[in-house]
């Protein structure tokens, strides 16, 4: 498929510091009262990198995830935060506006005469042609998350920052969308956060898994698990056994049905 948009504008010196990070995280604090959440959170992200963020429920994981939004103006703290302007983020819900149709939900607050062309070319990248007109409430919760990544990648970010974008979507869907993502990052290569509390969804879409525990990074694992490995499934498995062990959760034996929503692997239940 030939990518609609065009490739962001590169200069030379960005293209020669493609190795550096970023998003760059040292020292990161944060407290809501007394008691710290965030205390000491070091984390670099490149440029095409995509990182999963794994830990157990209330261990900080959206409370760093909006530190790096800048959208934690409650909380307290502090440490060094580098991250790009050019950034999107995609929340558990679509956050669709519902008296605004598709494309101008897309759309909204994008400058330039050629919004609307790059807007149904997002629409069409996330396998939503024709869908323009349509009204948020007549999408499925899938085709709105859709509509969201649509918004998102439009502006074409260098850091696509996602909370739990999947965790409310059934499980085909969620397949779906995996791969979707996956083709999305690969062809527009902005860093990726994705908070999750999905091991095997970490495991399929990331180059890392980094575990917030007690407010720091307690693990940062790569993910080596090319699609032609033959040992790829035997490895994918013992990962998971690693992960889910990190995460202090035992593996369930796996069941013969396609796993239902409730029916994941879920550390935070
Ligand atoms: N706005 C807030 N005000 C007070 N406490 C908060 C706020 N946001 C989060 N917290 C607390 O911070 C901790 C971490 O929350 P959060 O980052 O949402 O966890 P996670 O996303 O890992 O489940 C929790 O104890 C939560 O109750
Ligand atoms: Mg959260």
């Amino acid at each position: 498929m030939n990518a609609p948009f065009a490739p962001p504008p590169q200069s030379l010196a960005s293209q020669s510091l493609a190795s550096e990070p970023v998003v760059r995280v040292r020292g990161l604090s944060r407290r809501f009262t007394a008691k710290g959440v965030l205390n000491g959170v070091d984390l670099d992200i490149r440029r095409g990198e995509f990182v999963a963020l794994l830990g157990r429920s209330g261990c900080g994981k959206s409370t760093l995830l909006r530190a790096l939004a800048r959208l934690d103006h409650e909380a307290e703290g502090g440490g060094e935060i580098v991250v790009p302007e050019r950034r999107s983020v995609v929340f558990q819900d679509a956050r669709l506006l519902p008296w605004k149709r598709v494309l101008d939900n897309v759309v909204l607050g994008l400058g330039g005469a050629d919004a609307q062309a790059r807007g149904v070319r997002a629409l069409l990248e996330v396998e939503l042609p024709g869908r323009e007109d349509s009204w948020p409430y007549e999408l499925s919760g899938g085709e709105q998350q859709r509509v969201a990544l649509a918004r998102s990648l439009v502006r074409e970010p260098e850091v696509l920052l996602a909370d739990e974008p999947f965790g409310a979507l059934d499980a085909l869907t969620r397949i779906r969308m995996h791969a979707l993502l996956k083709r999305l990052s690969e062809a527009h290569r902005p860093a990726v956060l994705l908070v999750t509390h999905d091991v095997d969804e970490a495991i399929e879409l990331a180059h890392r898994v980094v575990i917030l525990e007690q407010g720091r990074v307690a693990a940062d694992i790569a993910v080596d698990l090319p699609p032609e490995d033959p040992e790829r499934s035997v490895r994918f498995a013992a990962l998971r056994r690693q992960l889910l062990g990190r995460l202090g959760v035992a593996e369930r034996e796996p069941t013969s049905h396609p796993a239902e929503p409730g029916d994941r692997h879920d550390p935070t239940a």
